[in-house]
C-alpha cells in the first residue's frame, strides 16, 4: 500500500519516532541512503510543485532529493496545467508513471487527498491551508536535540491559532506525546474537529491538549514556546486587523520569563520581528529557529526515505 504524508497523523507515534531517527542518521551521515538513485525506485526524479511561494521548502526539498540520488522537478505555480486545465487526478495519473515522489504545496487539503487518491507513488503536503507536517518533523527533531525526549513535555504555541501551523502543533505535537497548550484570540482558535483529533490521539500516547485565550496559562512553565507568522499566505489583505487583533499574543521577553527557564523557541520562519515574535527572543539565546530551519533537509530526507520504503518501492533502511 502507498503510503502518503498529508496529515501529521498519517504517522502513529512509532512512525514519527521511526522517522525522527531516520532523520538523526542522516543528519550524522548525509548520503547514507540513495532511493531515488540507479537501482532504488527505478525513477530519479521527484516532482516538487508549488502553488504559493517558499524559500526553506523549495530549497531544502530540492537539496534532498539531490542527497537521496534523485533529481528535483520543481514546479512553480502556473507552470503546469495542473488546476486550470486539468484535473488533479489526471495529473496525478500522469506523473505517477514518471517520477518517484510528488511534494505538492498547495491550498486545499482536499486537493492533496485527491492527488494521492490517483497516485501510487508516495505524495507529501509540502504545506497546504490546514497543516504543514513537514514542518512539524523538522521541529520535533530540533526538539529531541535540545531536550533528548519528546513525551511529557510541555509546547506553547501563541498567536493565530486557527492556522496551518497551530493545527500540525496540535496533532503531530501530540502524537509525540507532548503537552500541546495553544493561545489566540476568540474567533481564531482551532477548529472543533481539530482539537477532536488531536484529543483523540493524546488519548494513545499518554500527551494533551489545551486550547485557551489566556496566554499566561498556555506558557506556565512551558519547555517549548514556538510562534508563526500572524498573516498567513493568502491573508494579506487582512493584515492591518491581524497586527491588532494577535497582539496580547506576541512572544517577547515578558512571554518567555512565564516559560521554563530553560525553554526553547520555535519560528518557522520567515519572522516578522516586532509582531508575532520580538527582535530579541528570536536572535537570541533561547531561539533554535536556525537548526529548526537546517533540520527541514535532514527530516524530508529521512521522510521521503522512510515513505519509498513503507510503500514497498525500495528496502527497508536499518532505523525502521
Ligand atoms: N517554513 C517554511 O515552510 O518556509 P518557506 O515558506 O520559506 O518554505
Ligand atoms: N502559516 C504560514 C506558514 C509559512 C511557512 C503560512 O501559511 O503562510
Amino acid at each position: 500500500m502507498t503510503r502518503h504524508f498529508l496529515v501529521d497523523t498519517d504517522l502513529t507515534q512509532a512512525e514519527q519516532a521511526e522517522v525522527l531517527d531516520l532523520a538523526d542518521a542522516l543528519k550524522k551521515d548525509r548520503w547514507k541512503y540513495q532511493p531515488y538513485a540507479g537501482e532504488g525506485s527505478g525513477r530519479q526524479t521527484v516532482a516538487v510543485i508549488f502553488d504559493k511561494t517558499s524559500t526553506r521548502t523549495r530549497i531544502s526539498f530540492a537539496a534532498g532529493i539531490s542527497d537521496l540520488g534523485g533529481v528535483p522537478l520543481i514546479i512553480g505555480a502556473g507552470e503546469s496545467q495542473l488546476g486550470h486545465k486539468e484535473s488533479i487526478s489526471d495529473t496525478a495519473k500522469v506523473m505517477e508513471r514518471m517520477v518517484s515522489t510528488i511534494v505538492w504545496r498547495t491550498y486545499a487539503q482536499s486537493g492533496l487527498e485527491e492527488m494521492a487518491a490517483n497516485s501510487s507513488v508516495p505524495v507529501i503536503n509540502a504545506l497546504s491551508d490546514d497543516y504543514h507536517p513537514c514542518q512539524l518533523l523538522a521541529d520535533l527533531m530540533t526538539i529531541r536535540e535540545h531536550k533528548g525526549t519528546l513525551a511529557g513535555l510541555t509546547l506553547t504555541y501563541l498567536g493565530d491559532c486557527a492556522n496551518n501551523m497551530a493545527n500540525s502543533y496540535l496533532l503531530a505535537g501530540v502524537t509525540a506525546g507532548m503537552h500541546v497548550r495553544v493561545a489566540g484570540p476568540v474567533g481564531y482558535l482551532p477548529d472543533p474537529a481539530i482539537v477532536d483529533a488531536a484529543a483523540a490521539r493524546a488519548e494513545e500516547t499518554g500527551g494533551s491538549v489545551m486550547i485557551t485565550t489566556d496566554a499566561a496559562e498556555a506558557l506556565a512553565s512551558a519547555d517549548v514556546v514556538a510562534t508563526d507568522t500572524w498573516v498567513s499566505m493568502g491573508q494579506e489583505d487582512e493584515k492591518a486587523a491581524r497586527q491588532e487583533l494577535f497582539r496580547d499574543y506576541a512572544v517577547d521577553s515578558a512571554a518567555m520569563a512565564q516559560a521554563a527557564q530553560d525553554a526553547v523557541v520555535l519560528h518557522c520562519l520567515p519572522a516578522y520581528r516586532g509582531y508575532e515574535i520580538s527582535a530579541d527572543v528570536i536572535d537570541g539565546p533561547q531561539s533554535v529557529v536556525w537548526e529548526e530551519a537546517e533540520n527541514r533537509l535532514h527530516a524530508q530526507k529521512a521522510l521521503m526515505v522512510w515513505l519509498m520504503a513503507r510503500s514497498g518501492l525500495t528496502g527497508i533502511p536499518e532505523e525502521a
